[in-house]
Order: structure tokens, then C-alpha cells, then sequence
């Protein structure tokens, strides 16, 4: 039998993404059960398959597509891009729950929205903030844009909200609509854009996923708007969300050919750059870039580079402990040098949180991140 849509709601909180308790304020859980993610679910979607992105259409499987919508762990493709990435999702339902909290919003209030999508996150808002609020939402692919509309439309919740969507690049924001209580973005950015902080009053915030390296670490952040046009504020959790279509990373330089560098590490390097918990040594080393664990010609790889052309291997005999791995070093910086080096800092400083990490954007646009407090920088991203 179907499930109700509360019992998808107490499965959201349950699951309850970073200790997230969004789901528990009485606001959020009627907003949920009032509307539906089934309603802004197609009927194609895609799934991995282990190598690559099947697509699926409910009309041969009913079922298949239920569990799919009704999965709160999982984001539902909809879309994927020629290089066989997906380009667009119905997020996670624990992330949504996770990402909505942050946003602090009240009933009356005005939100942008980056990333319309097929229009779910924008209808969940619109329904929080009421109809003396407004949710203005930016889509960059017409057609998504086209969907949300339709969705809106055929589940009903457009009655009495106010809910508007454009199509175009939402790093611009909307200023004609401004100044907004809250701007959140759902897909990454490689910088918070000037436009969402001069769009948003004095004391709102700006929350959205900084895009801080490859593969899979952006960094949801939480930004109050400050009276003077910075803003400034804490990370709240590790995501990965799908990039910005208007801020590719620039292309990186040629690697160096450099003279190699050579020594021989006793870290443990999968655990210190590669696994999903490697976010301290990633967080200070902006931009940097990791491939492997791979086995390469009778050796287990681990490849780092950053964009100005440094990179390094570091290898030992497949199924050799990673200790003793031999490192090469090429180009203007050691980088397997400054994620180790960067893992050494945090656990010297007894093993900061994510949570403890924050982000200052300057009115010159510089991105500080730092440590526990501002004045203590981990990195500025240029
Ligand atoms: C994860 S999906 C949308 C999630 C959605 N809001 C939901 O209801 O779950 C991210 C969306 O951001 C859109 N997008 C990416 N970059 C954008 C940009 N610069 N401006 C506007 N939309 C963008 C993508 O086309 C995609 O539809």
C-alpha cells in the first residue's frame, strides 16, 4: 500500500540529515505534508546504474517510480546533461529539511531562490513564508522553469502564494524584486555571488553551497548580511551538490613538468584527502583536486592537483599499507605537503567540528574561511 504523505514527513525527520530537526517545528511539518513531492516528480527519471544513468519511465514500472519519489535519502534525477552528468535533481527530501531549516524563514517573508528546478524547494517555501510572503525563484533551463510553473499550477499550491519564477542565471539574483530576507541557492557556488548579498537586507542571510573541491565537497554555509555589505557566518554541514551552470572552474593550468620532488609519507593518505571525512585537510586547501584510490600498473595511486598546475602521485605496491608510500611532487607548490600539512593544523587544534568553520565574505568579495573565530583563517579563496 502507498504510503501517506505524513508518514514520508517522520521519515524525513527521522533520517534527519546533520542532526537537522527542521521537521520538528510544527511550521515545516505541515508545510511537508501540504505539499507533495510526488507533485513535482516527472515521469522520466534517471537512475545510476553502477557505470552510468538510466533512464526510467513510470508507465513500465508504477512501483519503482514511487520508491524513487518517496526515497528521503536519495535526490530523484531529472535531467541529465551530454556529459552524462545529472543536471537536475528533486533534492534529497533530509537535505530539503536540512536546507529550508537554515533559511530561518517566518511567515511574510521574501526569499530568492537559485535553482528552481521542477519547482519543489520553491512551493515548500512559498508555503512556509504564507501569503503576505513572496518566493521569487530563478531557473537557468527554460523548460525546468516551463515544469515549475505547470507544477505549481496542477498540485494547486500557486492558490493564494506568491510564487514567481524567471528563467536566466540566478548569481544575478533579481533586484528589481530586492531586497529579499533570505536568498538560498540549490545548486553550488564557487563564490557567493555580490548580487545575493546586495540583494539582501541588513540582518538577513544567505545560505548556499560553496563549492570547495573536487570530487564532492561543497560547504553549506550560513551567512548573516551585514549593515556594510560583507557577510559572515558558519559552515552547517558537508553536501555535494550539482554546479552552478554559469560558474564552470576555470580551466586548470597546464601540469608542471617540472623536476620531480620526491619523499616518502607515514599518513595514512586516502583517510587524510580522499575519503568523505577528509573535509579538514579539503577545507584548507582550496580547490584542491583528488583521483584514486587507483590501481595503476601493479600500484595503488592516489593522484592530487590543484588549478595552478601543482599535482603529486603518491603510490605503494597494490595492497601495501598506504605508510611508506612514496610521493612525487611537481609544480609551484608541494600539494601532498599542504593536505598533510592542513591535517596536521586541525588535529592540533583538538579536531575542530565542520560546524566550527565559517566563511567571512568581504565588500571586495574575498572569501575568508576560518576556524572558531574570524581572525583565525584556515584559507581565503581568491
Ligand atoms: C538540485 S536542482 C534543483 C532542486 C530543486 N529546487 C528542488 O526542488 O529540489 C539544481 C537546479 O539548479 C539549476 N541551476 C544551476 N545553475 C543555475 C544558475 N546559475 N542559475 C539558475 N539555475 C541554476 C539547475 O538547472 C537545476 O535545475
Amino acid at each position: 500500500m502507498p504510503e501517506t504523505h505524513t508518514d514520508f514527513a517522520g521519515r524525513i525527520a527521522a533520517e534527519a540529515y546533520w542532526e537537522d530537526d527542521t521537521l520538528a517545528d510544527p511550521a515545516w511539518r505541515k508545510v511537508f505534508d501540504a505539499v507533495p513531492r510526488s507533485a513535482f516528480a516527472p515521469d522520466d527519471w534517471f537512475e545510476w546504474n553502477g557505470y552510468g544513468w538510466d533512464a526510467r519511465h513510470r508507465a513500465d514500472n508504477e512501483q519503482d517510480w514511487d520508491e524513487a519519489v518517496h526515497a528521503v535519502t536519495q535526490p530523484f534525477i531529472t535531467q541529465v546533461g551530454d556529459d552524462n552528468m545529472p543536471t537536475c535533481s528533486l533534492s534529497a527530501p533530509m537535505l530539503v529539511a536540512a536546507m529550508l531549516g537554515t533559511l530561518d524563514l517566518d511567515d511574510g517573508m521574501r526569499v530568492f531562490e537559485s535553482g528552481t528546478g521542477t519547482g519543489w524547494t520553491a512551493a515548500l517555501m512559498a508555503a512556509r513564508v504564507g501569503p503576505a510572503g513572496l518566493v521569487v525563484t530563478v531557473e537557468y533551463d527554460p523548460e525546468l522553469a516551463g515544469i515549475a510553473v505547470e507544477n505549481w499550477h496542477s498540485s494547486g499550491v500557486w492558490d493564494g502564494l506568491a510564487l514567481v519564477a524567471f528563467v536566466g542565471d540566478g548569481e544575478s539574483g533579481r533586484p528589481a524584486l530586492a531586497p529579499f530576507d533570505r536568498v538560498s541557492a540549490t545548486h553550488s557556488v564557487r563564490r557567493i555571488p555580490a548580487a545575493w548579498i546586495a540583494q539582501t537586507r541588513p540582518g538577513g542571510l544567505v545560505c548556499a553551497p560553496l563549492k570547495i573541491g573536487q570530487p564532492d565537497l561543497d560547504l553549506y554555509v550560513q551567512l548573516r548580511v551585514g549593515e556594510d555589505g560583507t557577510a559572515e557566518g558558519r559552515v552547517r554541514f558537508p553536501v555535494d551538490f550539482m554546479a552552478s551552470r554559469t560558474s564552470r572552474p576555470p580551466a586548470p593550468a597546464k601540469q608542471a613538468e617540472d623536476e620531480k620532488r620526491c619523499s616518502v609519507t607515514d599518513w595514512n593518505l586516502p583517510a587524510v584527502v580522499a575519503a568523505k571525512e577528509a573535509w579538514p585537510s579539503r577545507i584548507a586547501v582550496p580547490g584542491l583536486n583528488v583521483t584514486g584510490p587507483l590501481v595503476e600498473d601493479g600500484d595503488d595511486c592516489m593522484w592530487l592537483s590543484l588549478p595552478d598546475g601543482s599535482w603529486a602521485v603518491a603510490y605503494v605496491p597494490q595492497g601495501a599499507p598506504w605508510k611508506d608510500a612514496t610521493v612525487e611532487q611537481h609544480g609551484p607548490q608541494d600539494v601532498w605537503s599542504l593536505a598533510e600539512d592542513a591535517w596536521a593544523r586541525w588535529e592540533a587544534a583538538d579536531r575542530p567540528g565542520i560546524n566550527e568553520y565559517g566563511l567571512s565574505v568581504g565588500r571586495d568579495e574575498t572569501h575568508t574561511l576560518w576556524c572558531r573565530t574570524p581572525d583565525n583563517v584556515v584559507a581565503v579563496l581568491n
